[in-house]
């Protein structure tokens, strides 16, 4: 590296290629200079995972997407390595070349180079994409269904038998079995929403007047996040879900037990429930309440929020939303009770986080 330096000595260069000497010059301080970048970098590599990270996929289609951004990240990165190494070449050595050099030079490093590097990425994606697709979007016939409305601002699930009739409805949480291919039916009556479950797959729209199709193939189990991915009002960001991947087996036992739920046993919880109207928007199976304005309640205590993943699902923290679910949540539909006696907001509340 010194021989280099010397051998620019005597000759005239512009003040701006000295600081950029001096930038890289020095032994193994560039080194340090590199490792203490990456190293307070590393702690966004920590955001590559979890329940809601498309880069730490939990499903086939997420898998194939996965791979090619990485191979993507990988055929940029070289890229920009071999013109940045370049960049270094040609400033350390004050390299000055011929014009058939450079010729030589663009005509490799700058269009070669990409071009095969671009077109080996693009010929993947291509190859890649249908691969995916067709496959996701195949014939649904034997295929686990569930239709999923996007409202404003929560998920309407519906689990559908063969024929294409509701066996049960919930809201806000769905369940898939691992290793299976589950088609989702997607809808919205009024605005456009995205069902993203990133862990899972890609996004697809919800668009008022038509059904889409999503058919998503969980392979490992675990509790996921889902979200809206297109905005569509004022709780858009509040407006999120839960996955449950679960094993074949465990799935179906929650299956069959959730067909047999009721909200019956909290007789006291039950009646305030009916009495301040609640039943006119909610649907608890088993129960008067036939509503279906607002989320099904049936089991609403197995879920883990309030709202749509906007409040932990906790006695006190339902209280609140049905105190005044405005201002949790912007908008929301849902009218406030606050008018009503505190013990009776508890006891409801109660009773909702009892539901089984
Ligand atoms: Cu629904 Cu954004």
């Amino acid at each position: 590296m010194d021989d280099d330096r010397l051998t620019g000595v005597g000759r005239p260069i512009r003040s701006g290629q000295d600081i950029g000497q001096d930038g890289i010059s020095g032994g193994h301080r560039p080194a340090i200079r590199v490792t203490a970048i990456i190293l307070l970098l590393s702690p966004l590599l920590a955001s590559c995972s979890g329940v809601q990270s498309a880069l730490d996929p939990a499903g086939r289609e997420a898998s194939a997407v996965a791979t090619l951004f990485f191979v993507m990240l990988i055929g940029g990165a070289v890229i920009w390595a071999g013109v940045v190494g370049l960049l270094f070449h040609a400033a350390r050595k004050r390299r000055t070349y011929s014009e058939k050099g450079a010729g030589q030079l663009i005509l490799w490093g700058g269009a070669v180079l990409p071009s095969v590097i671009l077109a080996a990425l693009l010929s993947y994606a291509v190859w890649l994409m249908p691969n995916v697709r067709p496959w996701f979007q195949a014939e649904d016939r034997g295929l686990r269904r569930v239709e999923v409305t996007g409202e404003q601002f929560w998920w309407r699930v519906r689990y559908l038998d063969d024929g294409g009739a509701v066996v049960f409805e919930t809201a806000n949480e769905v369940r898939v079995p691992t290793g299976k291919r589950v088609v989702f039916l997607l809808k919205s009556p009024d605005v456009i929403h995205s069902f993203w479950i990133p862990v899972l797959g890609g996004k697809m729209d919800m668009i008022p007047g038509r059904e889409n199709r999503l058919t998503l193939q969980a392979e490992k189990p675990g509790t996921y996040r889902g979200v809206c991915a297109e905005f569509c009002g004022a709780s858009h960001a509040l407006m999120a879900f839960t996955v449950h991947a679960m094993e074949p087996e465990a799935y179906e036992d929650w299956y069959k037990a959730r067909q047999a739920s009721t909200g019956t046993r909290d007789a006291q919880g039950l009646e305030l429930f009916l009495r301040h109207g609640c039943g006119a928007c909610h649907g608890i199976s088993g129960t008067e309440a036939r509503g279906t304005i607002g989320p099904d309640l049936t089991a609403f205590g197995e879920r883990g929020s309030v709202g749509a993943g906007t409040l932990a699902n906790e006695k006190n923290q339902i209280a609140r939303f049905l105190r005044d679910p405005d201002a949790v949540k912007p908008e929301a539909r849902m009218p406030h009770f606050s008018m009503l006696p505190e013990a009776e907001i508890d006891r409801i509340a109660a009773y909702l986080k009892g539901l089984r």
